[in-house]
């Protein structure tokens, strides 16, 4: 009998035994819930690639507002679909803009909701991009002014926080310099600090409405293929006053959210985007996986690799399977 070995399974033999050495325990305080808001009346419309992710118009929202209040989720993040595109996206800074209008109604319904507004320009655009179009490139310099317009106004609108997804260089030094100018200077910054070209964003574009009408968005978005690119532009969002950096996608990039937790002192959030959602959603109404354990044990990564909060369409399933309401 070999006695010169380790006995790791003592510490798994019984529920009980696991529980006291686990060391990663998902709360519902962890979660933040994305929502779509639509123009329109009395709509409430599943988005086909995203099942039970759906558009809400206006006067559909407080009963959402309601039922994520009610699961003890604490934060949402809002997407607008307005009914205007345009070539610079004024509907995205128009202070009775879609994403202003939902905000000031949430933050009557639930004020102590962290109420997040994403801000980009590519679903206000008409050619889909996140920014101003010269020639057929997106041009930097120009689409940071249209930016701070939308921030400035999200904010005033009651936005508790601003989180630019555009991948700009420079959005967070020209958003903190407008909100600050506009006596915002308790907003913080959420930054899509390392935001990747990926496929993963399929079923959001859907959603959304925001498919670039040309070309793609490899010019501003991250080539996936890179690590060290990632914590340049996370440095420059630190330097330039970033509050929280986000990492997106997630699951196929669990090594840049250990990165850059361990290399940065802000909170860290990690964005579980609509692929990677819509994939659990396909493959358990399959009954190939079960969409529980899985959906948990996902999240459950996610946290390990350094996330301090995730933004995740799960946000609802998450919190009734943690409080245990089915
Ligand atoms: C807007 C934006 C996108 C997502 C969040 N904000 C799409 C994109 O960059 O194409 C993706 C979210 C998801 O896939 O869930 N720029």
């Amino acid at each position: 009998m070999v006695d010169n070995f380790k006995r790791h399974r003592r510490l798994r033999t019984t529920a009980a035994m696991r529980n006291l050495v686990r060391e990663t325990s998902l709360e519902v305080n962890d979660f933040i819930y994305p929502i779509f808001v639509v123009e329109g009346e009395n709509i409430k419309k599943e988005v086909s690639s995203m099942p039970g992710v759906y558009h809400y118009s206006l006067d559909r929202l407080e009963e959402e507002i309601e039922e994520i209040a009610g699961l003890g989720l604490q934060s949402i993040i809002l997407f607008g679909v307005p009914n205007q595109k345009d070539e610079c996206g004024s509907e995205a800074f128009n202070d009775e803009g879609i994403v202003q209008k939902a905000t000031r109604k949430v933050k009557q319904w639930a004020p102590h909701l962290v109420t997040i507004a994403d801000t980009c320009l590519c679903q206000y655009t008409d050619h889909g991009h996140c920014g101003m179009i010269h020639g057929d490139y997106v041009d930097n310099d120009s689409s940071l002014e249209l930016l701070v317009k939308t921030a400035v106004s999200q904010a005033k609108a009651g936005a508790d926080v601003i989180a630019p997804s555009n991948m700009m260089d420079g959005f967070v030094a020209a958003i903190r310099a407008g909100l600050d100018e506009a006596g915002l200077t308790n907003v913080p910054i959420m930054s899509y600090a390392v935001k990747y070209a990926s496929q993963f964003y399929g079923p959001f574009r859907d959603a959304a409405h925001s498919t670039p009408q040309f070309g793609d968005r490899k010019t501003y978005q991250m080539d996936p293929a890179n690590r060290r690119e990632a914590m340049r532009e996370a440095a420059s969002d630190v330097e330039e006053g970033a509050d929280i950096l986000i990492v997106k996608p997630a699951m196929a990039f669990m090594d840049i959210i250990r990165e850059v937790k361990d290399n940065f002192d802000l909170p860290v959030c990690s964005y579980n985007v609509s692929g990677e959602y819509s994939m659990i959603k396909a493959a358990a109404q399959r009954g190939w996986v079960d969409e529980k354990a899985i959906t948990l044990e996902m999240l459950t990564g996610l946290k390990r690799a350094g996330s301090d909060m995730i933004i995740t369409y799960s946000s609802k399933d998450a919190a009734r399977w943690l409080r245990q309401l089915d």
